[in-house]
This record gives structure tokens, C-alpha cells and sequence, in this order.
């Protein structure tokens, strides 16, 4: 059975993916955030996954607020950037020992179809029945210290084609979502 390290498990993606796997009796998870494992410690890292034999990493840490990572760089860099690294070469010791047969697999995941900030304000909306008035704005209307892309969707072609995954539409997961939450 697989021993799969979910890092960052106390934030929003890692609270799901605990959710989610808690039922889950096809691997052995085990949830860690930064009290347990800094994941910008590399000899940390290597430790937790050599003493835990590890074989997978889902790695749900990061430094997520935006505009202050602008003036903390250096900090979000650490574990936005170099940490996955660590994290990176923890899971090449895995791949040496032969569990994955010299392939190092690296998959972008999210709903299918495209939306803006004001489709999904829309979407959340009308899925929850309320009134609200929203109006759009340019990017330009809203002015933050990021520079953010101006496309930005992730290309799932190759978890498609290598997983043979059906994804579901964004709004009916939005909607799964708000069913959950009522
Ligand atoms: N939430 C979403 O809808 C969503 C959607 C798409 C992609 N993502 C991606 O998923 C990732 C996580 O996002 P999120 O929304 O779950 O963020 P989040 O709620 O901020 O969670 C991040 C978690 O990582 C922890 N962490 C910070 N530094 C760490 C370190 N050095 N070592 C170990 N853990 C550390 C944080 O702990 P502290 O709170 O104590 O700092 C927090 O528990 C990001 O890469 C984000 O871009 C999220």
C-alpha cells in the first residue's frame, strides 16, 4: 500500500484533500503542515520521507498571499520556489529506488472550461439564488501590487491523456461545492 505525505494539509487545498481521503483505504496518508514539517527544511524533508517511507508527495504548502509575498520575496520564493525543489528531490530517491521506473510525473489539474473572477462571482450567484447586483470591471479598475497574467488556465492535456480523466465543468463543481456547503 502507498504512503502518500499530504504537506500544507491545514490550508484550504490540504483541508480538502484530508476530506477527501479520509475514507480512503487504497493508500496510507499521512498529514503534515509546518509544525510538523517545514517543507523549506531540506534535511528535514529527506528525514520525514526516509523515516515515513514515503512514495507519493502532494504537496498543498505554499506561500498564497499574493500581495504581501511582493514585499516578502525572499520567503515566498523559499517556499513557493526552492522548497518544491526539496520536496522534488525527496520524491528522485523514490523514483532511484524504483517505484516509478524513471519517470518523474508532473501533472497540471483544474476544472474544465474557462472563467473570469466576475463569471464565477456571477456562477456563485445564481447557484446560491441571491440578488446580488455585480458589476464588472477591467483589471486596470483594480489596481494590486501583483502583476498577474493575463491567461492563465492550466493545460490538462497530458493528466487527460495519461490518466484517461473525464473532468468535470467548472460550474458543476461549483455546484457540488455549494450543495456541500448549504
Ligand atoms: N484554494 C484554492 O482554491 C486553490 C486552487 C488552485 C490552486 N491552489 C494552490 O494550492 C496551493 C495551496 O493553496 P491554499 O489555498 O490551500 O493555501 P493556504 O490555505 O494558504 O494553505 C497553505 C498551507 O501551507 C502551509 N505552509 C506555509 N509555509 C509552509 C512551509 N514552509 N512548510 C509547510 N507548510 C507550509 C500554510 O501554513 P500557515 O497558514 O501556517 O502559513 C498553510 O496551512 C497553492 O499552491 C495554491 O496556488 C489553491
Amino acid at each position: 500500500m502507498y504512503r502518500i505525505l499530504v504537506t500544507g494539509s491545514k490550508g484550504q487545498l490540504g483541508s480538502e484533500i484530508r476530506e477527501l481521503t479520509k475514507n480512503e483505504r487504497s493508500g496510507n496518508y499521512l498529514y503534515t503542515d509546518v509544525t510538523e514539517l517545514d517543507i523549506t527544511d531540506k534535511s528535514a524533508v529527506n528525514r520525514f520521507v526516509a523515516d515515513h517511507q514515503i512514495d507519493i508527495i502532494i504537496n498543498c504548502a505554499a506561500y498564497t498571499n499574493v500581495d504581501k509575498a511582493e514585499d516578502d520575496e525572499e520567503a515566498a520564493l523559499q517556499i513557493n520556489g526552492t522548497a518544491p525543489g526539496n520536496l522534488a528531490d525527496a520524491i528522485l530517491s523514490i523514483i532511484n529506488n524504483g517505484l516509478f521506473q524513471n519517470q518523474k510525473e508532473i501533472y497540471h489539474y483544474s476544472n474544465e472550461g474557462v472563467c473570469s473572477w466576475f463569471d464565477f462571482a456571477i456562477a456563485i450567484n445564481e447557484l446560491f439564488g441571491n440578488d446580488c447586483h455585480i458589476k464588472p470591471c477591467h483589471s486596470d479598475e483594480f489596481p494590486t501590487k501583483v502583476t498577474r497574467p493575463h491567461f492563465s488556465v492550466l493545460d490538462k492535456a497530458k493528466i487527460k491523456r495519461d490518466r484517461g480523466l473525464e473532468i468535470p465543468y467548472w460550474r458543476n463543481s461549483l455546484k457540488s461545492c455549494i450543495d456541500l456547503l448549504r
